[in-house]
């Protein structure tokens, strides 16, 4: 065979990432999570139409954030090369970066047209994610504690051994109570839900498993990443009430359906790409320095599973006079 390596779209989508984070750091602790999340946008916007590439926004700025671009339906990249789906959140974590809590990160992802599962308008979703070890061995369907003991199995641990990482929401206690009785042991994080599925693909993290309902958002673009780095994720739409059961089942959705990681991304050929905005176990926050700053990112591509982690620095006085990010 003499095949010539491909062009990897995730390392033009980490200056995507990096950009954002630049712009967003800046935000960090200062209480304002608009202004925050309207400097990433724009930056992430402006860095993303200059790839060659013709993508669609399947997963855009939602309601929640209030956001007038990198909406569902519009176009990114210069229009020219691959047809692509495009999944963006320029801040997951908008409320630790407002606050200057952990965990924020810029995020992208880019698979083939047509393979990205649409949430439409369901912002949440039930998810159980693993990493490779375990990928194979999960089913949302199951008792949790069936699937407690197939990950350590799989792992080669006890149940005690374990740690799901779930969001310190009220609507997962009964979920606590029950991987307490299980005898698992618990990271709750304030939010961050991608991060918290990378993680489980992360053996320097120390995660084994993501639990309970996040945003569906972020259960797509962490099917993107788990795929390209060989974990796994399922998820099953959540309906916050009976009108938005009723209104997604008239819009064709089912929420019984299991949505498998093929569901969620049925491509192989998918690009993730990640960077710190305030510290984490995955990645460190942007650091602001006298002439520039550094950023610390995470690059994935499917088709090779090549993980690289890239850390960048940044120069003021050049980047200045090429773009009108205002970092
Ligand atoms: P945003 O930064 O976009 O607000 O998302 C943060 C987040 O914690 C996600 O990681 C998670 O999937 C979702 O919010 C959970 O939603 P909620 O805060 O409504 O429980």
């Amino acid at each position: 065979m003499d095949l010539e390596p491909t062009r990897n779209l995730a390392l033009e989508l980490v200056r995507v990432t990096e950009a954002a984070a630049l712009a967003a750091g800046r935000f960090m602790g200062r209480g304002d999570k608009e202004a925050a999340d309207a400097a990433a946008v724009g930056a992430m916007r402006l860095v993303l139409n200059t790839i060659q590439m013709n993508a669609i926004i399947v997963i855009g700025e939602g309601e929640k954030d209030n956001a007038p671009m990198l909406f569902n339906g519009e176009r990114v990249g210069t229009g020219f090369g691959p047809e692509m789906d495009i999944a963006v959140d320029p801040i997951d974590g908008t409320r630790p970066l407002a606050f200057g809590n952990l965990n924020s990160i810029s995020t992208v992802a880019l698979a083939p047209r047509g393979t990205m599962f649409d949430p439409g308008p369901f912002v949440y979703m039930n998810k159980i994610a693993v990493g490779p070890e375990a990928r194979g061995k999960i089913d949302i369907d199951a008792p949790l504690a069936d699937n407690l003991k197939a990950i350590a199995h799989a792992s080669g641990k006890s149940v005690e051994d374990l740690t799901a990482v779930i969001l310190d929401r009220p609507r997962h206690n009964e979920l606590i109570a029950e991987v307490r009785r299980c005898g698992a042991r618990i990271r709750q994080i304030p939010d961050g839900d991608v991060a918290g599925a990378l993680m489980t693909a992360w053996p320097d993290a120390g995660i084994d498993v993501l639990l309970g309902i996040g945003g569906t958002p972020e259960g797509v673009l962490a099917a993107c990443a788990l795929r390209a780095m060989g974990g796994e994720i399922m998820g099953k739409l959540f309906a916050r009430n009976e009108d938005e059961m009723k209104r997604g089942q008239q819009m064709g959705y089912d929420f019984d359906k299991v949505l498998t990681m093929q569901d969620l991304v049925s491509s192989e050929d998918v690009f993730f790409a990640a960077t710190g905005i305030t510290d984490g176990e995955l990645l460190e926050s942007v650091k602001y320095m006298r002439e520039g700053a550094r950023t610390d990112s995470l690059v994935v591509r499917g088709l090779t599973g090549t993980v690289r982690q890239i850390t960048a620095t940044h120069r003021w006085d050049k980047l200045k006079t090429l773009n009108a990010i205002h970092y």
